[in-house]
């Protein structure tokens, strides 16, 4: 058996304070996040409307540990068209930039022009999306998203059928023998985290139930408690 991956929290920051949003993400890395979500939406592609590059860039300063480390900003696309806004976020600071595939003309393109600029490469797979396309290009993806709720708002519920779809997703990361992630997003709370670790998720986003609470470190230690149980 090959040694799980090691569990990742990814806080959206679609639910902190956009009036203070350097210092919640300075406060929720503290708090214990290893990635930074950042939610990226067009009134296009999903109906509502979001924050741009410009903003990811003044925000990449902010993203780091108290020893300077570097915490990974994980940009999730909800745009279209992908391409041009793709390159944008690698040049402002982003780690990760995943898309949907519905998004882009030509998915197996954009992968690659993630990848050139340096980022990691993900796809995200809406409710009803099967996970077709990743037979084709698992090869140039290093980050697997499955959608529990329908993208554009924080704040929903968990829709149980993603974990069917997380358990697929598993099946196929683990037979293509690569190294990459598959993360979850929508509807994640500290009572459903473990179902959806079980079903072979290893890194978990979390908006509402982490920005909604007082004490983000609070939430974030529940999570990992009921990962580790
Ligand atoms: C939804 C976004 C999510 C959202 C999750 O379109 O992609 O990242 O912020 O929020 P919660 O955790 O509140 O469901
Ligand atoms: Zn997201």
């Amino acid at each position: 058996m090959p040694t799980p991956a090691p569990r990742y929290i990814a806080p959206s920051i679609l639910s902190a304070d956009f009036a203070r949003l350097g210092e919640e993400v300075r406060d929720v890395i503290a708090a214990g996040a290893d990635w930074i979500h950042f939610d990226v939406m067009d009134n296009h592609y999903v109906p509502n409307l979001t924050f741009g590059p410009m903003v990811c860039e003044a925000l990449r300063k902010h993203a780091v540990k108290g020893d300077g480390t570097r915490v990974p900003i994980d940009v999730h696309l909800m745009v279209q068209p992908v391409d041009a806004l793709a390159t944008a976020f690698a040049k402002a600071g982003a780690d990760l930039v995943s898309f949907h595939p519905e998004a882009s003309a030509h998915v197996d393109r954009t992968l690659q022009l993630i990848r050139a600029e340096g980022c990691r490469a993900g796809l995200v797979f809406n409710p009803a999306t099967p996970l077709d396309v990743l037979e084709w290009v698992i090869d140039k993806v290093d980050l697997v998203l499955i959608m529990s709720v329908n993208p554009g708002f924080g704040g929903q519920s968990f829709i149980p059928s993603a974990l069917r779809k997380i358990e697929q997703a598993r099946r196929l990361i683990d037979a293509s023998g690569r190294d990459i992630r598959l993360e979850v997003d929508g509807g994640i709370k500290v009572d459903n985290i473990r179902a959806v670790a079980d079903a072979g998720a290893d890194t978990f986003v979390a908006g509402s139930a982490i920005f909604g609470q007082k004490d983000y470190r609070a939430v974030i230690a529940a999570m990992r408690e009921r990962l580790a149980a």
